[in-house]
């Protein structure tokens, strides 16, 4: 079965071409490499000893992607390409739309055109927004407070109108917040810039990169004053991908959505405090003031990915940071 995997080189990406092959599927990638290296899809390709069919193409221009679905006849399409900085995106947002909104039509007119009717996408929490309800439901309201999270939620309509116009199928997978990296320490996250998330953030201060952590709010109403979230294995959030195209493999049409989270909350300070223990370092750090938009806590319900799709994630929090230091340590440069 041959799977056809746009943003395949980005950090969840490239995790999931890994499990992919290991799980005996045929891929190509689709990235214009505007967030990630060619030297990640190298490195899947050494760590599974599989080839992958790669493609240099931005899923915007419609010709060139015709022509890639046309050459590698895809059995089902898992959609990652998009923009994912939250800060950009309130920046930048008519990139964020053109980029996330229309990659996504030519994405569904490409398999329209091809014959392809399952296809996999990539959602996230962003599309709760301000949550109120917790643990966050599938059925929880969708009110997303930023261009990044609203272009999700468009993308999420368009794959549910189209596969119901083609009679095909969707699983939508919502993640919650993918942290930690491949066990080999080949594969990582390694995002442009300053990183605006946690995790990166701290790596980058442990390693010496950046001097300090500021903690965004310590008087939240949470047990340490710091914001709670649902951090996930990104090996955890690949292995869902496989499950959720064994799911399409058995229902013919319909959509099917997804939270892939672990379903437990952890503050700041814990993660900071497991990052020191995974690395022997000590992360200096000072508090700040709120990070606006930013919610007290957002964990998710994860029953129904475990009931439907048999799928559950495996690691905690201490493998999650002890993977993400070891790829810090291996690569303190990202892949460059
Ligand atoms: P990433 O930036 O590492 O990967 C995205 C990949 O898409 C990159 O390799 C980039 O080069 C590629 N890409 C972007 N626009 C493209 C285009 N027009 N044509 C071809 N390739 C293009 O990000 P990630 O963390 O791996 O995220 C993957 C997906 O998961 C995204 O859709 C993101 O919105 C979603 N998501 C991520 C998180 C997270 O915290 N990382 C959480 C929830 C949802
Ligand atoms: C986590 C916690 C911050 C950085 C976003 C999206 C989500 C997904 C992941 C894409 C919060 C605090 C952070 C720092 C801090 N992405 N923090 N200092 O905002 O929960 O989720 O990214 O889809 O959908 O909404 O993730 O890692 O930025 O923040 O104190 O330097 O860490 O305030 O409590 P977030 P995050």
């Amino acid at each position: 079965m041959n799977i056809l995997v746009t943003g395949g080189a980005g950090y969840i990406g490239s995790h999931t071409c890994v499990e992919l092959l290991e799980a005996g599927y045929n891929v190509t990638v689709v990235d214009n490499l505007s967030g990630s290296s060619r030297k990640a899809v190298e490195r899947v390709e050494n760590i599974t000893g599989k080839n992958i069919s790669f493609y240099e193409a931005d899923i915007c221009d419609k010709n060139t992607l015709f022509d890639i679905f046309d050459r590698e006849k895809a059995d089902a399409v898992i959609h990652f390409a998009a923009l994912k900085s939250i800060p950009d995106s309130v920046a930048r947002p008519l990139e964020y739309y053109n980029n996330n909104v229309t990659g996504t039509i030519n994405i569904c007119e490409a398999m329209k055109k091809f014959g392809v009717s399952k296809i996999v996408l990539s959602s996230s929490a962003a599309v709760y927004g301000k949550t109120t309800e917790l643990p966050v439901k599938e059925s929880s309201p969708l009110l997303p407070v930023n261009p990044y999270g609203r272009t999700k939620l468009i993308q999420e309509q368009i794959i549910c109108d189209f596969c119901g116009s083609i009679n095909g199928a969707s699983v939508i997978l919502r993640y919650f917040n993918p942290v930690g990296a491949h066990k080999s320490g080949l594969i990582g996250e390694d995002p442009k810039g300053t990183p605006s998330n946690l995790v990166p953030y701290i790596s980058q201060v442990a390693c010496g990169r950046l001097k300090q952590l500021n903690i965004y709010g310590d008087d939240y109403e949470t047990p340490d004053g710091t914001g709670v979230r649902d951090y996930i294995h990104v090996v955890d959030v690949a292995k869902g991908h496989i499950k959720a195209i064994e799911k399409l493999n058995h229902e013919k049409s319909g959509n099917f959505i997804f939270n892939i989270g672990t379903g437990k909350g952890y503050s700041v300070i814990e993660m900071m405090k497991s990052f020191e223990k995974a690395s022997g370092k000590n992360i200096d750090f000072v508090f700040s003031s709120r990070r606006e938009g930013d919610v007290d806590a957002c964990y998710a319900d994860v029953s129904l990915a475990q009931r439907e799709l048999g799928w559950k994630a495996e690691y905690g929090i201490d493998d999650m940071c002890s993977d993400a230091w070891k790829w810090q340590k291996l690569n303190p440069e990202g892949y460059r």
